[in-house]
């Protein structure tokens, strides 16, 4: 074939191209890249080992199985820290930053509980009080603050919490939930 022949029938303001194929071999990695990526995007097992969900589940295990343990205090533990002056003024400085909002600076309840009475939503032992701090009541509102505050936050402020109980500050919320003696 003569280069003439080649030359593409049309012609953009006297400018004419050839037609020079891809070479074949170039045109058949091309498609079997995209069906590669197709294969790996839904792990359907090309390439080497388990395939990338398989190992990010098994690396992901390997990462918690590693972690220490979250360190939570025992009931002894904050039994111990209930009586600490040191302690109960911390927790009354996480209380008054992070919790008076809701909770009004003395504890009387505003948009959450009262806690300075004898009734509990979700209990009024040191152990529940810390649960329910730690893990919060997101469909009433009530943050969890095991995201947002140390450990010894979450202790101090449970132990002061405990302790408002009986002041009956002036104006505060009605009781709810459970009475416990
Ligand atoms: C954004 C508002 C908000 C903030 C801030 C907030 N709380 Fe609450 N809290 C609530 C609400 C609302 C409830 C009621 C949950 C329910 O009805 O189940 C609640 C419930 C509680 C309870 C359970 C009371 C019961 O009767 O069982 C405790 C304990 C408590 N909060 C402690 C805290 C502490 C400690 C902080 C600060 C670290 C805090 N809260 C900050 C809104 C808040």
């Amino acid at each position: 074939m003569s280069e003439r022949d080649r030359l593409i029938d049309h012609n953009y303001d006297g400018i004419q191209e050839y037609d020079n194929p891809l070479p074949r071999w170039w045109v058949i990695l091309f498609w079997a890249t995209i069906v590669f990526s197709v294969l790996y995007w839904f792990n359907l097992g090309v390439g080497i080992g388990p395939g990338r969900i398989a190992q990010y589940e098994a690396e992901v295990a390997a990462a918690r199985a590693s972690a220490p343990p979250p360190d939570v205090s025992s009931p002894d533990e904050l039994a111990a820290m209930a009586t600490n002056t040191q302690v109960l003024e911390a927790g009354k400085q996480v209380f008054v930053t992070n919790c008076a909002s809701c909770h009004k600076p003395d504890g009387g309840g505003l948009i959450g509980p009262n806690l300075t009475d004898n009734a509990w939503i979700h209990g009024g032992t040191l152990a529940e009080i810390h649960k329910t701090v730690t893990e919060g009541v997101l469909a009433k509102g009530m943050p969890p603050w095991g995201k947002l505050l140390k450990p010894d936050q979450i202790d101090a402020v449970t132990v002061y919490v405990a302790s408002l109980k009986g002041t009956n500050p002036p104006g505060a919320k009605a009781a709810e939930g459970t009475v416990v003696p």
